[in-house]
Order: structure tokens, then C-alpha cells, then sequence
């Protein structure tokens, strides 16, 4: 399968419109070795062709413009998406939407908990109907018990995908705020039956069981929340109180850490981090952090990075 990220960043991308911390203004000024991001979304292809976009960002015109694989190149009004799947309703990760409405209908893949809020705190689902129809909802059924559910995407006839349950948060604009439910938050693990590799994608992970540690080992990479290096990290650089634990990231550093999980998969995981937030050190390049990654064998997601798994 092919996979391309389209945006790296967390939510407000990097620099961020409003940031004076040390990385946005270093990457800003120049004087840090870092590359700006785009909020998070990457298009998944078996065919190099037809492309299931996961996660729509508000970053997405720029996105679509940077890579020619998803231009237009069939009929007089085309695009290489074929369909759109989010796991979760945040901003960052469905604002796009509204971008992509002069290509309605589009089938839309998410839990009934991402419908309801995007029907409701965040209306999106609603306001496209305007816009030929609008967004098809595709429910992503995972149930009340097994908190998976394993499905096919038709534009993607060689992938098999397994949508499973992952604690984090529900967007401020939701009821479940603060207490989320199974459903607010989805990772995806996508198997590519004819070359039998399997790529694990969670953007948003905030606690790591046995399930999902279960699904980091069952795959040939995975592509998981690098949101955050230290849990306060937000207090630490002076711009929020927020820590990653009330937003639900799990951060890298420490006992318990994304690392340590990471870490303990076999070398053979090709192991990714995305959806960086700009107060993250490893944005830098020359930050010892970042060499700590790299010691690990963990590499940082950028824009326009292609996988082939
Ligand atoms: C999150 O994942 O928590 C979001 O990136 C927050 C945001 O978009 O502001
Ligand atoms: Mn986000
Ligand atoms: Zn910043």
C-alpha cells in the first residue's frame, strides 16, 4: 500500500498562527533546523490512483496542492480522493470538509459518536447537504463489546481495514468532553492482503493496553501520536495549561511513555511519529531529543513523507 502524509503537525500546525514559543518563532526566523508542518491527514492508496483521504485538515487545499497524485486528471472536474475517513471529530482532523465541497457527494467513514458531533457541536454533516447531497456516512460499527470493526473501502479493493477503540478525548464542542466513550476515538489498522503487510495508524492515542499494544506488534509500521515529548509540555513552553493526559495524548517521554512502547516492538517495525505539536523538541533536528529518536530507530513524520509498506 501507499501511503502519503499530507500534514504532520498536531492541531494549529507548525509554526502556529499565534505561537511565539521557541520552535514557531525558531522555524519562523530560520534559526532552527526544523520544516514547517500542515495539520494531520494522510491519503492511503493500494493502486496509487484512487486514494482513501484519513482525516480532512483545515491545511487540505495546500495539502492537495503539494501532491500530484491526488490532482484532478480523468474528467473535466476529478480529484484523486475516493473517500474520506476520520477517526476522531476534532478540528484539525475534519475541518477540511468544508474545502472539499465543490467535490460532493463524498463517502465519509467514522463512528456514530464522530457523526453525532459533526451533526451537531460542529455541523458538518448538516451544512454539506447543501453541497450535492453533501457526505454519505459510511458508519464505522464498532460496537458495545468488541470495540473493533473490521471493514472494506471500495476505492481500496486490496485493503482490508480494522477500526479499533482508543482512549483519548471527545472535541470541546461535544457532550462526551472530558469523558469520552468507545467511539470517540478510532486507530486503524490497514492490512494489504496481496503483499500481506499491515501499517497501524493512530494519530490520537492516549493510553496504550494490551489491545493495542496487541495491534502496535501485529504491524510492519506504525504511524502513532507524537503530539507531545513531556506531558506538560504546553506549561513548560509558557503557551497553555492543557497537558497531554486532558487531551489525550499520550506523551513520549518518561515511565509509561509512547517510547518506551515503541521501543519494546521488534526492529523490524518501521516505527513513525505524527501529529506533531509545535511545542514537541523532536521538531528540531539538532535537539537532543530528536537524537534520542533516532538512537531508537523512530523516525518524524514530515509533509510530502511517502510510505510503502
Ligand atoms: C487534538 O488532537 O487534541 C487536537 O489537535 C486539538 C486541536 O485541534 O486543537
Ligand atoms: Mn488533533
Ligand atoms: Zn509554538
Amino acid at each position: 500500500m501507499h501511503i502519503l502524509i499530507l500534514g504532520a503537525a498536531a492541531g494549529g500546525g507548525f509554526p502556529q498562527w499565534n505561537c511565539n514559543c521557541t520552535l514557531c518563532k525558531g522555524v519562523r526566523e530560520g534559526s532552527i533546523d526544523a520544516r514547517p508542518r500542515t495539520q494531520s491527514s494522510i491519503a492511503i492508496s493500494s493502486d496509487g490512483q484512487r486514494w482513501l483521504l484519513c482525516n480532512a485538515s483545515p491545511d487540505i487545499r495546500a495539502q492537495l496542492a503539494a501532491n500530484p497524485s491526488l490532482h484532478p486528471r480523468r474528467v473535466p472536474r476529478d480529484s484523486g480522493i475516493a473517500g474520506v475517513l476520520l477517526v476522531d471529530a476534532q478540528i484539525d482532523h475534519t475541518t477540511g470538509l468544508l474545502s472539499l465541497r465543490e467535490g460532493c457527494p463524498f463517502d465519509v467513514w467514522c463512528t456514530p459518536n464522530v457523526h453525532q458531533d459533526l451533526s451537531r457541536g460542529f455541523p458538518l454533516f448538516t451544512m454539506l447537504e447543501h453541497w450535492q447531497g453533501g457526505l454519505n456516512w459510511r458508519t464505522i460499527d464498532i460496537g458495545a463489546e468488541r470495540l473493533e470493526s473490521t471493514f472494506e473501502i471500495p476505492a481500496c479493493p486490496s485493503l482490508l481495514f480494522t477500526a479499533v477503540a482508543l482512549d483519548s478525548n471527545a472535541p470541546p464542542y461535544s457532550p462526551r468532553r472530558g469523558s469520552p466513550t468507545p467511539g470517540d476515538n478510532i486507530g486503524l489498522l490497514v492490512e494489504d492482503r496481496r503483499r500481506a503487510t499491515r501499517l497501524f495508524y493512530a494519530p490520537g492515542l492516549g493510553r496504550v493496553d494490551e489491545r493495542v499494544r496487541s495491534f502496535l506488534a501485529s504491524a510492519d509500521c506504525v504511524l502513532v501520536d507524537g503530539t507531545l515529548w513531556h506531558d506538560d509540555e504546553l506549561r513548560r513552553a509558557g503557551v497553555g495549561q492543557a497537558t497531554g493526559s486532558d487531551m489525550g495524548h499520550l506523551a513520549l517521554a518518561g515511565p509509561g511513555g509512547l517510547l518506551e512502547e515503541l521501543s519494546a516492538l521488534s526492529t523490524a517495525t518501521r516505527r513513525v511519529l505524527t501529529h506533531i505539536n509545535n511545542t514537541n523538541p523532536i521538531l528540531d533536528e539538532r535537539s537532543p531529543e530528536r537524537a534520542t529518536l533516532t538512537q531508537t530507530g523512530i523516525e518524524v513524520a514530515h509533509d510530502g513523507m511517502r510510505l510503502e509498506i
